[in-house]
């Protein structure tokens, strides 16, 4: 039996079982870490002046040229950033599945990690990364869950094996082995045989509605572009060498890379 001790006792513990080859072993990831750096060969592609002042609609040219472009295979792949009330964010990969009017939608379980600190403190951050392109997209906004019936369309759209997936993974509990779920998920199968498979009440949709996106693109000697969109509070006093006008309520400044 393993007896976890509290945090800072297992820490320390952990740094006292440091041998030479361990700490020669970080010093040479630290090494290639170090020198590991990418010089992004492009001029200012962020115009002073957009054409597109609707960051939702920045965000479609964006995403469509992404979803072009032949070395990323997937474009919808953003992270998400989520905090409970204790005050530590999590973040991980999900994948976007659809833009609506309200905002950025994406599919999990609700009793996932994510899930629960969405309903506690329903509030995220989301950042794509299109790494061949140099650019990335990050955006800050309020949560929503999605009406039932658009996630129940959405579950009985994705291919069948991913909704006996959903089915059998209570998402982020804890199980004994692999086995265990691989013996679930047999289950599963049988028991829904010749069957529509009903969309489980703990899996559905969330939305992000923004109330900031940032537009970055990676340029010569680090001096990056960055253009942030934010809605201006109703008393604010708009100072137009810094800030401009954009499209339906928001406006947009360049920021400092
Ligand atoms: C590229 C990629 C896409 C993913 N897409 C989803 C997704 O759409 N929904 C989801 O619940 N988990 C998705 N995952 C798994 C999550 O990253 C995560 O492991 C899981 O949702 C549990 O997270 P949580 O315990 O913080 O709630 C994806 C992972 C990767 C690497």
């Amino acid at each position: 039996m393993v007896v976890y001790l509290k945090t800072p006792i297992l820490f320390s513990s952990i740094l006292r079982t440091c041998t030479f080859t361990t700490l020669r072993r970080m010093a040479t990831i630290n090494d290639k870490m170090e020198g590991m750096r990418q010089s992004y060969e492009v001029e200012s592609s962020i115009s002073e002046d957009l054409t597109v002042k609707d960051p939702m609609e920045l965000f479609k040219v964006w995403f469509q040229k992404a979803a072009e472009h032949p070395d990323i295979l997937e474009p919808n792949a953003m992270t998400i950033a989520t905090c409970s009330k204790d005050g530590y964010p999590t973040s991980r990969y999900v994948l976007l599945k659809g833009l609506t009017e309200k905002g950025f939608r994406f599919f999990t379980n609700y009793e996932s990690q994510k899930g629960k600190q969405l309903i506690e403190n329903p509030k995220a951050s989301l950042t794509f990364y299109w790494e061949p392109m140099h650019m990335q997209v990050r955006i800050c906004g309020d949560v929503e869950k999605l009406p039932e019936e658009d996630s129940t369309s959405y579950f009985h759209k994705r291919p069948r094996e991913s909704q006996i997936g959903a089915v059998v993974s209570r998402q982020s509990q804890p199980i004994p082995n692999r086995k265990y779920l691989e013996d679930l998920r047999e289950d599963i199968i049988k028991k829904y045989e010749g069957k529509e498979i009903p969309k489980p009440t703990y899996w559905g949709g969330f939305v992000i509605t923004p109330v900031t996106m940032e537009f970055w693109c990676g340029g010569v000697g680090r001096l990056h572009d960055r253009i942030r969109f934010r809605i201006p509070a109703l008393s604010e006093t708009i100072n137009s060498d810094l800030t401009k006008e954009g499209a339906n309520g928001w406006v947009y400044e360049r920021l400092s890379p």
